[in-house]
């Protein structure tokens, strides 16, 4: 009853709603992308491909940069220069042990890099369902995985990789030309200076009926890599509903402009291939601790290639909490973060929100005003005869 009496104001403030923020998109930022797969190669290498998306804007331009020589990694480098260019020495860069054979020319135009290494998966039987990490099986090390060339469509490009066993880890990393939001669940907000990876594990056999899994991430950067993480409360909405929290991993120092590049994510993890409130599973993250830039650099062709001297800070995303089902349940496990360089998106309500808040709220409240108003007003009417003075 109250549904139909509140969706026509709902569908109308609606419309109003989206062609106004419809001709708010028509003036934000855009960037053109190029994508290139391993530019400059005269044959597909023969260790893992490499992906240059380039995303020029007005004045500058974003290099996303995605490898699986090695450990799968994401890296970006964002210049202030609309023509600057990525340069590829092959047969350096697939011999894997000279920093320099990918560089980003020119060097001058560089304002901030940062990477993303995907370095290990870490699998524990949680016997007692307690989701205490411990009782940890071999980890698998994502640079030893076989990967298959990159599956590109657009600016999306896919990689899948197994240990020569059922089943395999899969990575999609998404450009975008503008600002905009994921199609699935959790829905995450991109700006037009981020990119979102989506990671994935499909039908790795568990070696445990109470397996729980764990995904090591390496943030590497030059002088000033991501190092803490800030958990902030997020706007519960349409878009990712029953999630109030928002994680990113930013840089300690700051510009003048703010942050300089980050990875952020819901605490959220999917158990089915189609994501749903029934099989979303938390997730937790550790702490950032400094790791050895020499190690990651031997671990991933691409830091190899383009840092000298990385310095480096890891954590582990962990999937499931006590009591929530095992992976053995379903064998599949989705997760996402945005990755990008400047400030971190900041969910705002979306639309169908904002109307339902303004029909449920507002109606309240100006009955309340009227109501007030009409009080007042019998009160002044009534008054003045109570307040004669009594002789
Ligand atoms: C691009 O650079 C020009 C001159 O360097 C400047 O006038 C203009 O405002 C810049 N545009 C943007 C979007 O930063
Ligand atoms: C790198 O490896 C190649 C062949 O694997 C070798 O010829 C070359 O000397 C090595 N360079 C350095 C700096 O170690
Ligand atoms: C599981 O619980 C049993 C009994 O309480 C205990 O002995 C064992 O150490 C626990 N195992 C783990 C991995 O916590
Ligand atoms: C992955 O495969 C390699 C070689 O096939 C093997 O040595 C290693 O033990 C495997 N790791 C796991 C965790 O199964
Ligand atoms: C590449 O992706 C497309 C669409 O996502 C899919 O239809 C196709 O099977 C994939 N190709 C390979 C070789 O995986
Ligand atoms: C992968 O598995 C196949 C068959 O299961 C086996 O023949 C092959 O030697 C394995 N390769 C490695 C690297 O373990
Ligand atoms: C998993 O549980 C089934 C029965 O519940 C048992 O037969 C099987 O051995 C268990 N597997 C492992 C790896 O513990
Ligand atoms: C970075 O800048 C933001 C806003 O400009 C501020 O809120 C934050 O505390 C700063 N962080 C550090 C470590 O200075
Ligand atoms: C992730 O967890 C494993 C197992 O506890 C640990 O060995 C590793 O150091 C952790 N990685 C980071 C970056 O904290």
């Amino acid at each position: 009853m109250a549904a139909v009496l509140v969706g026509r104001p709902v569908v109308f403030l609606l419309a109003l709603l989206r062609s106004c923020s419809g001709s708010f998109a028509a003036e934000m930022s855009k960037r053109q992308l190029t994508v290139q797969l391993n530019p400059g190669s005269t044959a597909p290498p023969p260790d893992g491909d490499l992906l240059h998306v380039r995303a020029v804007g007005d004045n500058d331009t974003l290099h996303y940069l995605f490898c699986s020589q090695g450990a799968p990694t994401l890296l970006l480098v964002h210049t202030n220069s609309a023509s600057s260019t990525v340069k590829v020495d092959w047969p350096l860069f697939l011999a894997r042990n000279t920093s320099g054979s990918l560089r980003v020319e020119p060097e001058s135009s560089i304002l901030y890099s940062t990477a993303v290494v995907f370095s290990r998966l870490l699998e524990y039987d949680d016997v007692n369902d307690t989701a205490n990490p411990s009782d940890f099986f071999p980890p698998y090390e994502l640079q030893s995985f076989t990967w298959s060339h990159l599956n590109l469509s657009g600016p999306v490009a896919v990689l899948c990789g197994s240990n020569n066993s059922t089943g395999s880890l899969c990575l999609q990393l998404s450009v975008f030309d503008s600002e905009g939001r994921g199609q699935a669940w959790p829905r995450l907000k991109h700006t037009v200076d981020s990119s979102q990876m989506l990671v994935w594990l499909d039908g790795l056999l568990p070696r445990a009926n109470r397996s729980r899994f764990l995904l090591e991430l390496q943030a590497v950067g030059g002088a000033n890599p991501l190092s803490r993480v800030e958990v902030h409360q997020s706007i519960d909405d349409e878009f990712t509903p029953s999630i109030f929290k928002v994680s990113q991993w930013v840089s300690s120092v700051n510009d003048s402009s703010g942050i300089l590049g980050f990875v952020q994510w819901k605490p959220v993890a999917y158990r089915q291939p189609n994501p749903s409130l029934e099989n979303a599973t938390p997730c937790r993250h550790s702490d950032p601790r400094p790791q050895s830039g020499q190690m990651i650099a031997a671990a991933s062709g691409l830091i190899q290639a383009f840092y000298l001297g990385p310095e480096a800070f890891g954590l582990n995303v962990s999937f499931g909490i006590a009591t929530e089902p095992f992976y053995s349940a379903t064998r599949f496990l989705s997760w996402t973060a945005v990755v990008g360089v400047g400030s971190p998106p900041v969910d705002s309500f979306s639309p169908l929100v904002v109307a339902i808040m303004a029909v449920g709220l507002g109606t309240p409240v100006a009955l309340l005003l009227l109501g007030g108003v009409w009080v007042c007003v019998r009160k002044k009417a009534t008054d003045s005869p109570a307040y004669e003075p009594i002789n």
